[in-house]
This record gives C-alpha cells, sequence and structure tokens, in this order.
C-alpha cells in the first residue's frame, strides 16, 4: 500500500485488502492509507467479484467527473481568452472610429475657417472656453466631450455666408446681417444627419439664442436652450469680444467678461457667466 500510494501512477488504483482476522492492525493501516474495501479471509470469490466490480465503477466515475471538470476548466480558459481577444479587437475599431470622428470634426471645423482668415482658431477656442466654463461648472466628462465637439463645429454654416461678408471691415448692414444669421441654421443642416453620442446639431442650432428670447434663430426662450448651447454662446462672445475682428481691434478677456456680465441673466446664463469669470480671474485660462 504504502509503495502504490507513493507512485503518482499507480496511487488511483483501488486496493481492495483480503486479509485473516489475526491482522487487523495492519488491514486498518491499510484502510486509512486508502484502501477502497476489506475482505477477510476465507473469502466468497463471488464476493471479491462483486467488491472489485464496484471498485471499479467508483474509480471510472471519480475520473469521469474529473475529466468533465477539466473539459470545462479549458472550456471556461478558451472562453475566457476569446472574450479578452473580441474586448481588444472591440477597443481597437471603437478608437479608430473615434480617431476618424475627431479628424472629420476638424476638417469639416477647418471648412469654415479656410475662408474666414480672421476668425481662423475662433471655433478652437470658444471650445477650449467652453469647455473650461463647462468643467468649472461641474458637468459631468461626457457632456463636457459634446460640448468641446459642439464648440469646434459651431459657425461650420458660416461656409453659406460669402467670404466678403464675414470679412468686412466696418458695420455691417441689415442684409449682410440677414445673411449671417442664417448659419446656425445652415450649421444645423450639415450636421443633423450625422450620428453624435451628443445632440451636436441642436447645440449649433442654438448658440445664437439669448435667455430672455431675442436671439436668432428662432428666439427660443431660457427653458428651451440646452445647456451646452447655453455655455457656448458665453464662450462665443467672450472669444468674439476679445480677439481682433475684422470690424475692430481685438478689447482683451477683461473687456470680455465685463460685457458679458452686463448681460448675465437677460442674454446669457449666470451659472455659466459665473463660471467663466472663476475660469479667468481664479484658473488663469489662457487661450490656446
Ligand atoms: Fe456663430
Amino acid at each position: 500500500m504504502e509503495r502504490i500510494k507513493a507512485d503518482p501512477d499507480l496511487r488511483h488504483i483501488p486496493v481492495i485488502i483480503v486479509s485473516s482476522v489475526e491482522e487487523m492492525d495492519s488491514v486498518a493501516r491499510c484502510i486509512e492509507m486508502g484502501a477502497t474495501d476489506h475482505l477477510p479471509k476465507p473469502f466468497e470469490p463471488v464476493l471479491l467479484h462483486a467488491r472489485i466490480n464496484a471498485s471499479l465503477a467508483t474509480k471510472r466515475l471519480h475520473e469521469q467527473q474529473e475529466l468533465s471538470h477539466k473539459q470545462m476548466e479549458e472550456y471556461s480558459r478558451q472562453l475566457e481568452s476569446r472574450v479578452l481577444e473580441q474586448t481588444k479587437q472591440l477597443r481597437e475599431s471603437y478608437e479608430s472610429l473615434r480617431r476618424t470622428q475627431e479628424e472629420t470634426v476638424f476638417a469639416l471645423s477647418s471648412l469654415v475657417e479656410i475662408r474666414d482668415p480672421y476668425t481662423a482658431g475662433h471655433q478652437k477656442h470658444v471650445s477650449q472656453l467652453a469647455c473650461a466654463i463647462a468643467s468649472e461648472m461641474g458637468l459631468p466628462e461626457n457632456q463636457i466631450e459634446g460640448i468641446r465637439v459642439a464648440g469646434i463645429l459651431h459657425d461650420i454654416g458660416k461656409v453659406c455666408v460669402p467670404a466678403e461678408i464675414l470679412s468686412k471691415p466696418g458695420r455691417i448692414s441689415e442684409i449682410e446681417f440677414a445673411v449671417i444669421s442664417t448659419h446656425p441654421q445652415v450649421g444645423y443642416d450639415i450636421l443633423k444627419t450625422v450620428e453624435f453620442p451628443w445632440p451636436i446639431a441642436q447645440i449649433v442650432f442654438q448658440h445664437h439664442e439669448k435667455l430672455d428670447g431675442t436671439g436668432y434663430p428662432i428666439g427660443a426662450s431660457s427653458d428651451k436652450i440646452l445647456l451646452e448651447a447655453k455655455i457656448l454662446s458665453v464662450a462665443d462672445v467672450v472669444e468674439a469680444i476679445a480677439y481682433h475682428r475684422p470690424y475692430r481691434p481685438a478689447l482683451g478677456t477683461a473687456t470680455a467678461m465685463e460685457e458679458v456680465s452686463k448681460k448675465s441673466g437677460v442674454h446669457f446664463q449666470p451659472e455659466a457667466v459665473a463660471a467663466c469669470m472663476a475660469v479667468f480671474q481664479e484658473k488663469d485660462f489662457v487661450f490656446e
């Protein structure tokens, strides 16, 4: 028994002890070491045969259980590696899609800026400031990401405004203003079929709306304007005043904030104005 149980190749073989009554101590030791059965001498051959069959049946059952346990383990290992592989592929295709989306957004954005060098960089600046305001207001990451994309694209509708009007020095006429003010609608029409995970077309459509309903294109009132559009409109106006425009020199961020603050609660959402103020005064925000 000692030798059988010490050998890894033999230790699973069932052992039946056949012994005389005087050898009981030795039988007890064998059973402690793992003997499966004991038959005292003299024995009936038919009984030994039955015990052998029973031991073999138990052994086969154990072997089967062990085999199916191993198969299950192997199966779950394969499953795990397949899930890992597919997750990796999914992540890669998501990353590639995200890159494509980002490149498309910038390509679209550059369409309008190529034609209007005076406002080159405007959309990127507005996007950057709007994100800083949104972050200051404690908005969730995903919503800030939507604001970032909407900011980069917010003036895309200006592709339909003649370049002479966009870069005209001095005051613009009423008709020229009417042409310019179509750009939120045009932007909406360009973007409405693109399936962004954020309401980009709607934000772009509303970026010139004002809280008191005096904005354009539809004069929507405060409760109908998306928070993202309210934030974007503050960033848009601050950037426009702070920077050089064809019809006047750059006025700087302090003047810009002063102007926007005067209209806080009338044109602009007070929380967004306050956050914008904090971004400049406490966070030392500078346009890239
Ligand atoms: Fe605009």
